[in-house]
């Protein structure tokens, strides 16, 4: 795979994105989203150190297959060692890795993953650097941060980054305290002029008309979007709801890619939250079977998935974890900052 990501958001267009999404931005996702314009998807987040350590979890957490790119497979990290070693094991079939620099729930910040990376730039920095130097270019490593509170802040650890070679930034413009607020785009403006790095704006994406408005404002090089593509996979298309076109194809790729009830349903209910009617939306959110989702959807728009529809072939990803080609030297300077933190513990 050699698509060039850090290329694609230089061109002088609005590169649009799919956000990373736990649960959600899953192989099947991908693929009914690049079928509606959008430029680059993300892997949900996978925890590096379970992928390096277990099968399962790279069976359960990572699948793609021939039409799957550009694809950026983000990871949470809290040191160099499983980043490298998980990038490593995924790079054969992926374009790029990231790390999640902006979880901000309450069980990442208690790990050390996701916003808590935020306060701790060297190690952040040292990730990017030691992929940058071990895998070759094209394949790209970017963060995806939120604002500090103190913009300066955010600008230092951007140019951190961008200067440990970060290939791109993916900035949600707001701080890790922040909830449904509007996102900073004063802030955001700031960061977009203070480095040189392609920047993908996130935050408050919900059509195509609010991406463009992103992209002209923020100056940034793409968009992303998280909760607005779930509500609505064609948005980047300029369709204001899911049209049912929409929904066809997501039953014919799931017919195609094994798909868990769960993930099937739970799509489904994202997508028809707009244009399904109350009542019947509670009673279709309440189904527990496939066959009865497939028979309401048949009932109400006379849609059922379609028997000769395109295969998407899996790819067998094999991964050889027989040695593991990083050890734990390569963390040195991280295990001098989980000292450091330790310290702080003890110094609270
Ligand atoms: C269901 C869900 C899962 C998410 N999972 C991730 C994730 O795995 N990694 C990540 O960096 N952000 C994750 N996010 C945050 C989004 O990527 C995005 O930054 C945030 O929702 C703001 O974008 P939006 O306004 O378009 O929703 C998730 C958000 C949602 C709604």
């Amino acid at each position: 795979m050699s698509i060039d990501i850090v290329e694609i958001l230089k061109e002088p267009k609005m590169t649009k994105v799919c956000a990373p999404m736990v649960r959600y931005s899953k192989l099947q996702f991908r693929t009914l989203v690049r079928q509606y314009d959008c430029d680059i998807c993300f892997t949900p987040m996978i925890l590096a150190d379970s992928f390096i350590q277990s099968e399962k979890a790279r069976d359960n957490e990572f699948s793609t297959n021939t039409g799957d790119k550009p694809l950026i497979v983000q990871f949470a990290a809290k040191n160099v060692y499983d980043f490298l070693n998980a990038t490593e094991l995924v790079a054969p079939y992926c374009n790029g890795v990231d790390i999640n620099c902006g979880c901000p729930q309450r069980w990442a910040l208690k790990e050390g993953y996701g916003a808590d990376l935020l306060k701790k730039p060297d190690l952040v920095k040292d990730l990017i650097y030691q992929v940058r130097n071990r895998i070759p270019h094209p394949f790209t490593v970017s963060a995806k941060i939120r604002l500090f509170k103190d913009i300066h802040k955010t600008i230092d650890f951007c140019r951190i980054l961008e200067k440990a070679g970060a290939s791109f930034l993916t900035v949600h413009a707001r701080t890790p305290e922040m909830r449904c607020e509007p996102i900073d785009l004063n802030n955001l403006k700031l960061v977009r002029d203070s480095v040189k790095l392609p920047l993908i704006a996130n935050g408050d994406v919900k059509s195509l008309e609010s991406a463009e408005n992103l992209y002209k404002e923020s100056n940034c090089d793409a968009v992303m979007s998280a909760r607005g593509i779930l509500t609505n996979p064609a948005l980047f298309s300029g369709y204001s709801v899911t049209p049912l076109d929409c929904i066809q194809n997501w039953l014919d790729i799931t017919s195609t890619i094994p798909t868990q009830f769960i993930c099937f349903h739970h799509h489904l209910v994202f997508m028809l939250e707009k244009i399904l009617p109350k009542k019947n939306r509670l009673f279709f959110n309440s189904l527990q079977n496939k066959a009865a989702v497939l028979e309401f959807l048949k009932d109400t728009y006379g849609i059922k998935p379609n028997n000769n529809s395109k295969s998407f072939d899996l790819i067998k990803c094999i991964f050889n974890t027989s040695h593991k080609k990083y050890n734990k030297d390569i963390a040195k300077d991280d295990d001098d900052l989980s000292m450091n933190f330790l310290g702080n513990i003890f110094t609270e």
